[in-house]
C-alpha cells in the first residue's frame, strides 16, 4: 500500500470526527432587498469586517444596475466578474459564513428564489425611507413559504428616514412576521447620533466624519436614566429614555427560538455605506444564525450530520468566453464530507462522475478544494451534465425538493432564424433552460415552441447568448398572454373536457406535464371556479 492510500484514508476520518464541528462552525445565507435598498453595499462592509477584502468596490463590480434594463452586454459583461461573487465565504470569530449572492435586478428574480433554497437564513435590507417595496415583499413570500429564519436591517439612517416606530409596524404588517428590534436609532438623517443596542445595553455613536473607521465608539449604558447621556447624545437623550421604555414594554426578552421557527425577525438599524450597526448586526449573526438544516427530498429528509455526502445544484452559469462552451454549477453541499477526486451518483443521469477541481469562492478569488462540508457550496466544471436542481449523492436516489420553476408571465414564440443552424439552437436553448435562465413550452394547439420568462431582459439575454455561445440565431414573435400555470386532476373526464375546452391555450413542459396558458387573469380565475377539480399551480413543484 503506498502513502497515498494509506494517507487519505486517515485523513478522512479525522475528517469524519471534525464533520459535527465544522457544520456547527457554518451559516450559510443570503442577503435579499429591493435594488438599491443597500444589499451591495451591505454584503461587501460583511466582507470588510470579515476580513475577506481589504478595499471597498470588490463587490460593487457584481451588481446589474437599474440603469441597465436595455444594455444587456453590460450584463453580460457583469455575469463574468459574478462567478467569483456568486458565493463568498470568510471566517469570523471562528465561524466559517457563506454569503449567497442574489442578483439585484428584479428580473432575475427566479435565481434569487432558487438561491433560498440553499441557505438557512437570510438579510434583508431596508431602506428606511422607502420602508417595504414590491421586491421585498416577494423575497419574503418566499422565505415564509420555506420557514427562512429572518433579521432586517433598517438602512440608510443618515438620511431622513421613515419615523422608526412605524418602520417596526410596516415591517410587521406587510412583511407578516413579529419584529423584535435589538438596536435602535437615536434621531435620523445629519442629526444621526447612532444606535442603542437594547440587547447588550451599549450606545454606539455615529460620527459623520468617521465614514470609512470600522470602530466606533461604543459606550456600556446601562442606565439610560444617568445624566451622562446627555454628555453623549445631547437633546436626543431624553427621547431615547422614552423609546427605550416603551420598547421595553412591547419587546420584552427575545427569544432566539421564534426567531430559528422564522416567527420573529430581530431588527437592526444602520448605515452600510458608513459601515455604521453592521457590527452589532454580525456579531448576532453569528450567535443565533442557524448552522446548516436538514433538507428535504422527495423520500426523506437529510440530516447535514449524515456521514454520506449529498447536494444539489442551485444555479448554473454560463462560461463567458464563447469558445468554451462549459459552465460552472453550483452544489450546495447537505451532508457529510464532498472529497475531490471521488466518485459521486449524478442522481437524474445515473451515472458516475469525479471531480479533479471543485472550487470555493471567497471574494475575488476561487481556489481549488480536497473537501467541503454541509452549508458550503462548490463550483463544479460542467460540460452539460448538470441542470437546475440535480442530486448528487453517494448512491442513494434520491431528489432534493424546494427548487421549483415559478409560473412565467412574459411570454414570446421563438423561431429559427437560420435554417442552417437548427441544431445548435435546439441545443443553445436546452442548455439555457437547463441553466434556469427562462422556460419552454409546446403549444398542443399548433406545436410551436413558446419561451415563458419571469422578467423582459431574458429575452435580451437568451438571444444574444444563443448567437454567441451556440452561432444561433432566433426571432421572437409576440404572444399576449397572462401567466402559465401547471394543472392536475384526479377527475380524468374534468381534465379531459378542460382541455377540450381549452385546446388553444393548452402547452406542455419539457417533462411533457401539462401547462394551461391564461390569457387574462379573468380567464385564469374562471377556470378555476368552473373546473373546481383541477388544481392550478403556479411553481413547478407540486
Ligand atoms: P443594492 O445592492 O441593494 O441595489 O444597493 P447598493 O448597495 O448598490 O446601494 C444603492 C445606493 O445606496 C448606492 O448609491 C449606495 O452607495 C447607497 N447607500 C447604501 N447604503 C447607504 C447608507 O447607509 N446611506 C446612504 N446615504 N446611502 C447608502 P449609488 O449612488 O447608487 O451608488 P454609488 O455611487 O454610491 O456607488
Amino acid at each position: 500500500m503506498d502513502f497515498i492510500t494509506l494517507f487519505v484514508p486517515l485523513r478522512l476520518k479525522i475528517l469524519i470526527m471534525d464533520l459535527q464541528l465544522e457544520i456547527k462552525r457554518r451559516r450559510t445565507f443570503a442577503v435579499i432587498a429591493h435594488p438599491d435598498a443597500g444589499k451591495t453595499t451591505l454584503t461587501e462592509k460583511l466582507l470588510l469586517f470579515g476580513g475577506a477584502i481589504h478595499t471597498a468596490g470588490a463587490v460593487r463590480s457584481n451588481k446589474i444596475r437599474k440603469t441597465a434594463t436595455s444594455d444587456f452586454m453590460e450584463i453580460e459583461r457583469q455575469r463574468g466578474i459574478s462567478v467569483a461573487t456568486a458565493v463568498m465565504q470568510f471566517e469570523y470569530h471562528g465561524i466559517k459564513i457563506n454569503i449567497l449572492d442574489t442578483p439585484g435586478h428584479e428580473d432575475f428574480a427566479e435565481d434569487t428564489y432558487r438561491t433560498l433554497s440553499a441557505v438557512d437564513s437570510v438579510i434583508i435590507v431596508i431602506d428606511g425611507a422607502k420602508g417595504v417595496e414590491t421586491q421585498t415583499l416577494k423575497l419574503m413570500n418566499v422565505c415564509r413559504m420555506r420557514k427562512t429564519p429572518v433579521i432586517v436591517f433598517i438602512n440608510k439612517l443618515d438620511r431622513e428616514s421613515k419615523d422608526p416606530f412605524d418602520l417596526l409596524d410596516e415591517i410587521e404588517k406587510k412583511l407578516q412576521i413579529k419584529v423584535h428590534p435589538l438596536t435602535f436609532p437615536i434621531n435620523m438623517g445629519s442629526r444621526f447620533k447612532g444606535v442603542y443596542n437594547l440587547f447588550d445595553r451599549k450606545l454606539n455613536l455615529f460620527y459623520s466624519e468617521n465614514k470609512q473607521t470600522l470602530d466606533f465608539e461604543t459606550v456600556e449604558f446601562t442606565d439610560l436614566t444617568s445624566v451622562e447621556l446627555e454628555k453623549y447624545i445631547g437633546d436626543d437623550a431624553e427621547k431615547l429614555r422614552s423609546d427605550v421604555e416603551l420598547l421595553d414594554g412591547v419587546y420584552a426578552g427575545f427569544n432566539i427560538d421564534e426567531y430559528l421557527q422564522a416567527k420573529v425577525a430581530p431588527v437592526f438599524f444602520g448605515s452600510a455605506v458608513n459601515n455604521f450597526g453592521i457590527k452589532e448586526l454580525l456579531d448576532c449573526f453569528i450567535q443565533i444564525a442557524p448552522h446548516p438544516q436538514k433538507t428535504l427530498t422527495d423520500i426523506r429528509e437529510v440530516d447535514p450530520f449524515e456521514e454520506k455526502m449529498t447536494g444539489f445544484v442551485f444555479k448554473i452559469h454560463a462560461n463567458m468566453d464563447p469558445n468554451h462552451r462549459d459552465r460552472v454549477a453550483f452544489l450546495k453541499i447537505c451532508s457529510g464530507i464532498f472529497e475531490r477526486n471521488r466518485a459521486y451518483t449524478h442522481v437524474a443521469l445515473g451515472r458516475q462522475l469525479k471531480f479533479s477541481s471543485p472550487n470555493t469562492f471567497m471574494a475575488d478569488k476561487k481556489t481549488v478544494i480536497d473537501f467541503a462540508f454541509p452549508g458550503d457550496i462548490v463550483g463544479l466544471h460542467d460540460t452539460g451534465n448538470f441542470k437546475i436542481g440535480d442530486t448528487v449523492t453517494e448512491g442513494e436516489i434520491i431528489n432534493f425538493q424546494g427548487i421549483p420553476s415559478f409560473s412565467p408571465e412574459n411570454f414570446r414564440y421563438i423561431e429559427n432564424a437560420d435554417p442552417m443552424k437548427f441544431k445548435q439552437l435546439a441545443k443553445g436553448i436546452d442548455h439555457l433552460m437547463d441553466e434556469g435562465v427562462a422556460q419552454l413550452f409546446t403549444s398542443r394547439f399548433n406545436g410551436r415552441k413558446i419561451i415563458g420568462t419571469v422578467g423582459m431582459l431574458q429575452f435580451d439575454v437568451i438571444q444574444y447568448r444563443l448567437e454567441h455561445e451556440y452561432g444561433a440565431k432566433c426571432k421572437y414573435e409576440p404572444l399576449n398572454l397572462y401567466k402559465a400555470c401547471w394543472i392536475k386532476s384526479d377527475n380524468a373526464t374534468q381534465l379531459a373536457d378542460f382541455m377540450k375546452r381549452k385546446h388553444t391555450n393548452m402547452a406542455t413542459d419539457r417533462h411533457g406535464r401539462n401547462v394551461y396558458l391564461a390569457d387574462t387573469a379573468f380567464a385564469l380565475q374562471s377556470a378555476q371556479t368552473n373546473f373546481s377539480d383541477i388544481k392550478f399551480y403556479f411553481t413547478s413543484e407540486f
